[in-house]
């Protein structure tokens, strides 16, 4: 691969993008290595390495999680939670922005959703709505689909990819959820590396394309995502498939050693010539105890002017 030519696109960074404490989904309070949070009716404890400060709130608030993960079996399943109060179903109902989807107890620790990715979504909806124009939505490892679900009902025509047949599931029981069954979503279940090869030669574009890797992740056919060796191919494929009048290429990127002026540099040099802004910076969650912002991840977006 050679660097691409053209002047750089504007920049923007630090961007520093926050998701305040609300009535659907709140950080409660965090530190000693762990994290307190609301999901809709249930209080979640769940380990949380950042959080190197002490707890604000008192052991007796904590001590009123209805959920902890403990991890402590190689359990598939709910066996890695611990219910204090009462023995809680898989899943529960959660709503975001208005639209219905299921929290779920994962053996990963994780619930279904990633509330920072609050932020982008938004976002993405804004340019969506403002497009007056069909637009077309790329979610490229979509996880249960929050961000496909916010598309759709923003008008878009989504496309969906996760290597995961669960994850796929869980994503469609949410559209049902949502009430969203009508909206046009193809859900994908496929390595997105060689789904966005195959879309490059096969001609497929879109405006807008999210893409959210994990720093490792294995494709239904044992395919290896590594994200340091695949993410400046997976970028420079994603400006490949943009349609002649694209909106936006957002990226994630978690638990990874490197800061964000790394995405940064490489989403500017793969989107030179092509104008608009490239901002980049972390996404975080204000703490409704202590105020504290707990960063979550890092994250590049390429906006068109
Ligand atoms: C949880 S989400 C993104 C959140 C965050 N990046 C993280 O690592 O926790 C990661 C998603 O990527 C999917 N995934 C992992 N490797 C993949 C691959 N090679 N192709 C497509 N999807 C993949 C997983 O199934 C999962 O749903």
């Amino acid at each position: 691969m050679t660097r691409r030519p053209g002047p750089l696109p504007a920049e923007t960074l630090p961007l520093i993008l926050e998701v305040e404490p609300g009535a659907d989904y709140a950080l409660l309070d965090s530190g000693s290595g762990r994290k307190l949070e609301q999901y809709g009716p249930y209080v979640i404890e769940r380990p949380e390495g950042q959080a190197i400060w002490q707890p604000a709130l008192q052991p007796a608030e904590w001590a009123k999680a209805d959920a902890v993960f403990t991890g402590d079996t190689d359990e598939e399943g709910m066996g890695r939670w611990r219910f204090p109060r009462e023995p809680l179903g898989e899943t529960w109902p959660m709503k975001h922005d208005g639209i219905d989807y299921l929290g779920r107890f994962t053996s990963f620790r994780h619930v279904g959703v990633f509330p920072e990715q609050g932020s982008h979504w938004s976002h993405m909806e804004g340019l969506i709505r403002k497009a007056g124009r069909p637009v077309k939505v790329l979610n490229l490892f979509g996880y249960t689909g929050l961000a496909s679900l916010i598309a759709a009902r923003a008008g878009a025509e989504v496309t969906h990819v996760d290597a995961s047949k669960k994850a796929i599931g869980w994503a469609r029981e949410n559209q049902q959820l949502a009430r969203l069954a009508d909206k046009p979503i193809r859900w994908i279940c496929e390595d997105a590396m060689k789904f966005v090869e195959r879309e490059e030669r096969r001609g497929n574009r879109y405006d807008i394309i999210l893409f959210d890797p994990p720093a490792y992740g294995r494709g239904p056919k044992g395919e290896v995502w590594q994200l340091f060796d695949d993410l400046p191919v997976m970028a420079d494929i994603c400006r490949e498939i943009l349609s002649p009048k694209p909106l936006a290429v957002v990226l994630t990127a978690y638990s990874i050693r490197a800061s964000f002026f790394a995405i940064h540099a490489l989403m500017r040099d793969t989107f030179a010539g092509m104008g608009g802004e490239v901002q980049s910076g972390e996404l975080v969650i204000r703490e409704k105890s202590a105020g504290r912002a707990l960063s979550t991840s890092l994250f590049s977006r390429w906006v068109a002017g």
